[in-house]
């Protein structure tokens, strides 16, 4: 598959097939991911692929509660999803069935391979996250090329005390993400909403169209 259509087509995937994912297709999927860059190459990534059907149960039980409350914040409270715009609904639906998906990746890091360089700025550290998520990304990418969808999370990242004792994950390794790993009950899809380019590429200076 053409690296264009991979990333134009790796969408997040809100209905997922019950058939599991061949161990091959995750094995060639998380090789791929490896040759994402992080800072130094310090190489801080380590995942767990959980398969095991209570652990899922766990794990979305405890996803529905910052799901629930971010549904709340955004005003809609206890409002019937029906009602709701689709993503929204899509979102809900993918929250209640997360244990339904054949596997729920947790990105792991290793907190003293993470070099963030933008501490000292009072405001949000971000660059930390830069030695994961291109890693995370690839993983999503390696798996859209052999047609198996995903879905990046970090609503769960919150819960991260109770999802390393239930995955037994050792001090001084982080959680980044929970990735959900499926074949796709809808197809992959073809317009994903993004901003026009020529609104966000700009020239030499802040807010100089380099396109028009
Ligand atoms: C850093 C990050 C965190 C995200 N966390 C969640 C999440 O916790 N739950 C969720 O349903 N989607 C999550 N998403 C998916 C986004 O909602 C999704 O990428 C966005 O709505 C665009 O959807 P699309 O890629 O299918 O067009 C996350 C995406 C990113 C990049």
């Amino acid at each position: 598959m053409d690296v264009f259509d991979a990333m134009t087509t790796t969408g997040t995937c809100r209905y997922f097939r019950p058939d599991p994912v061949p161990e091959e297709a995750f094995k060639a999927a998380f090789g791929a991911a490896r040759f994402a860059p992080q800072g130094g190459n310090r190489q801080p990534i380590r995942w767990i692929v959980v398969r095991d059907a209570e652990r899922k149960r766990q794990l979305r039980d405890w996803y529905l509660v910052p799901w629930k409350s971010y549904l709340g914040a955004i005003g809609v409270g206890d409002i019937s999803v029906g009602t709701l715009p689709k993503a929204v609904t899509d979102a809900d639906h993918f929250a209640e069935h997360l244990d339904e998906a054949p596997a729920i990746v947790v990105a792991c890091a290793r907190l003293e391979d993470l070099h963030p360089t933008d501490t000292e700025l009072g405001r949000l550290s971000v660059v930390g996250g830069g030695s994961i998520y291109p890693t995370v990304q690839n993983f999503c990418l390696a798996l859209r090329a052999q047609g198996v969808a995903s879905a990046l999370t970090t609503l769960l990242c919150g819960y991260e005390n109770e999802v390393s004792k239930l995955l037994d994950i050792p001090e001084g390794v982080i959680t980044a993400a929970h990735v959900a790993v499926g074949y796709p009950a809808r197809g992959f899809p073809t317009r994903l909403s993004r901003e026009p380019v020529e609104d966000i590429v700009f020239d030499e200076t802040y807010g100089t169209r380099l396109f028009q």
